[in-house]
């Protein structure tokens, strides 16, 4: 489909013709099982999947979502600022359609607890639980949230299946740096936690490897003088406790993969009109397709919402100078006017600059179906505002 451009007039952008992204059909599919809103930080990850959710919602679908600290006060609006790691019932919603919306926040921690519990023997459990190796890597490595959250996807989907409660899971994910994190983390933690790394530093020295873990013991010795004893002991209590539990790590971190590549899931990865958040994004495409992993589209966010009128950037700054030059310094209304004129051509230059920007985007990656959502003067922060939101992805679908 190719974009309607006549719509915003010529000085909006140099027409590209990326597909537009159909929200509602997208969301209105009942093949569409999981979306995954992926992006860089702060690009509108958590906006976005609560946004679509409650669309989805009010459209007839049995829809959960899966949020990771989302701002307080969304989490208040959703009825989620409580940690329990379990849905409830979003208040609110229009249920004309008799769909229904449960909302969490993820709780990373607990995710990970009741991993271990259930996995090991209560006994087995205690000691994982208490272990204080444990619990600064259940807080706080990274990674862990990435995991969890894979986790907690794997979790709501399997209730899903056997009760049957829902029929889309929306999910969010962590804010890091990198898109790509969300993908690499449970790679790299798994393999952490497989220990081979932990268990070689640890090893006592035996055969052939005699002289290589030699080495390593200096090191282990010297961590051991830095860290304390204590240190060691517990690391290797936990390597060996989690070894007996998480042989099954990686394979689980396996099956969640597998559930991304399936063909119910739809990726969207949400972008701001920047350049290094418009990389990122292409990178993440990219590895997608890598992954064989079915990427839905593009979401551009907090785009500049292009200024009314067909004056052009240039028009405005010229009429701008003319102003001031020609009229006396004590014209109010012509400085304002002068001022106005200037604002208006700072605006359609912004609006250029990113629409170049998506073309650009376009250019390497044609396929890409794309929506584009202005910001919002004010943040979103109630049902209200996510309606919003969801409305503005969809409208740009059935207009372009
Ligand atoms: N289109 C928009 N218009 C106005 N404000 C927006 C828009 N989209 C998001 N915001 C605001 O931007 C802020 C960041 O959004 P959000 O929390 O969704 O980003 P995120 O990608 O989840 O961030 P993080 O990486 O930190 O998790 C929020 O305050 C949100 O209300
Ligand atoms: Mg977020």
């Amino acid at each position: 489909m190719t974009r309607a451009r006549s719509r915003v007039g010529p000085l909006v952008s140099p027409p590209t013709t990326e597909p537009a992204l159909d929200v509602d059909a997208l969301l209105d599919d009942p093949q569409t099982g999981i979306i995954v809103c992926c992006g860089s930080g702060g690009v509108g990850k958590t906006t976005t999947s609560a946004a679509l959710a409650l669309r989805a919602a009010e459209r007839g679908r049995k829809v959960v979502v899966l949020t990771i600290d989302p701002a307080r006060r969304l989490a208040q609006a959703m009825g989620i600022e409580e940690l329990d790691n379990t849905p409830r019932p979003v208040a609110g919603i229009g249920s004309e359609a008799g769909g229904t919306l449960d909302a969490m926040m993820l709780d990373m921690k607990r995710t990970f607890d009741e991993v271990v519990e259930s996995q090991a023997t209560p006994e087995k459990a205690k000691q994982i639980l208490e272990n204080p190796f444990y619990i600064a890597l259940s807080s706080s490595f990274a990674g862990t949230q990435e995991y969890m959250a894979m986790e907690k996807l794997g979790q709501l989907q399997r209730d899903a299946t056997r009760d049957g409660t829902y029929d889309l899971i929306v999910v969010d994910t962590p804010p890091s740096r990198s898109a790509l994190d969300f993908l690499d983390a449970p790679e790299r933690l798994s393999s952490f936690l497989d220990g081979r790394f932990v268990r070689l530093l640890l090893a006592p020295a035996r055969g052939p490897a005699r002289l290589m873990t030699a080495g390593l013991g200096i090191v282990t010795g010297a961590l051991s003088r830095i860290l304390g004893g204590q240190f060691l002991t517990d690391l290797q209590t936990f390597v060996s406790a989690i070894d007996s539990v998480f042989g099954g790590f990686r394979q689980r971190a396996q099956q969640t993969y597998a559930l991304l590549q399936a063909p119910g899931t739809a990726f969207l990865v949400v972008a701001a009109p920047e350049p290094d958040a418009l990389r990122e994004a292409a990178y993440f495409v990219e590895r997608l397709g890598e992954e064989r992993m079915p990427l839905a589209g593009l979401v551009v966010n907090r785009a500049s919402p292009a200024p009314l009128g067909s004056l052009s950037a240039d028009e405005a700054m010229t009429a701008s100078a003319r102003l001031r030059r020609t009229t006396s310094a004590t014209s109010a209304s012509a400085a304002l006017t002068a001022g106005l004129l200037r604002l208006h051509a700072d605006r359609s230059r912004m609006v250029e600059r990113e629409a170049t920007l998506r073309g650009r985007f376009a250019a390497a990656h044609p396929q890409v179906a794309t929506a584009v959502v202005p910001a919002l003067a004010g943040d979103v922060h109630d049902l209200d505002g996510l309606r919003v939101i969801g409305g503005l992805l969809a409208e740009y679908g059935a207009a372009n």
